[in-house]
């Protein structure tokens, strides 16, 4: 039988919920959380950070990565985000490419005042693009 996975899916959907409370997005108003769970069973945590130059602003999903990747984790085992909004805030395009670098099997929660949905980054990147690094 598999291991039990050592944070349930709900526990990381409500650390994603909370850290949402510390976004910084004065310019759209729209905060996300982002909680990942490691195969070594961590757990990081980011939030949206904008900037006044719209363009600089990184996503809540990139911020836990950067997280991750800081404490010396590599392997993201599954990933909740958390918002409120009138749909569910599918992590952007940028965030699946960065996702995809460290775990294209990894779960994807995401979830909002009305429910929550699972899917995996697979389904969500099918194509990721690869760099083959030359030894
Ligand atoms: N945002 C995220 O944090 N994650 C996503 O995957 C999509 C968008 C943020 C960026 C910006 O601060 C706000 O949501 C509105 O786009």
């Amino acid at each position: 039988m598999a291991d039990a996975p050592k944070v349930r899916s709900d526990a990381l959907l409500e650390a994603a919920r909370r850290v949402r409370e510390n976004a910084y997005a004065p310019y759209s108003g729209f905060r996300v959380g982002a909680a990942l769970e490691t195969e070594s069973g961590s757990v990081h945590v980011g939030a949206n950070v904008e900037n006044a130059s719209y363009g600089a602003t990184v996503c809540a999903e990139r911020a836990a990565v950067a997280g991750m990747i800081a404490a010396g984790d590599r392997r993201i085992k599954r990933i909740a985000v958390y918002a409120e909004g009138p749909t569910l805030a599918m992590p952007c395009g940028m965030c699946r490419q960065v996702l995809s670098e460290f775990g294209l099997d990894a779960a994807v929660i995401v979830g909002g005042p009305a429910g929550s949905r699972t899917t995996t980054l697979a389904a969500l990147l099918p194509e990721p693009f690869v760099l083959e690094v030359k030894p």
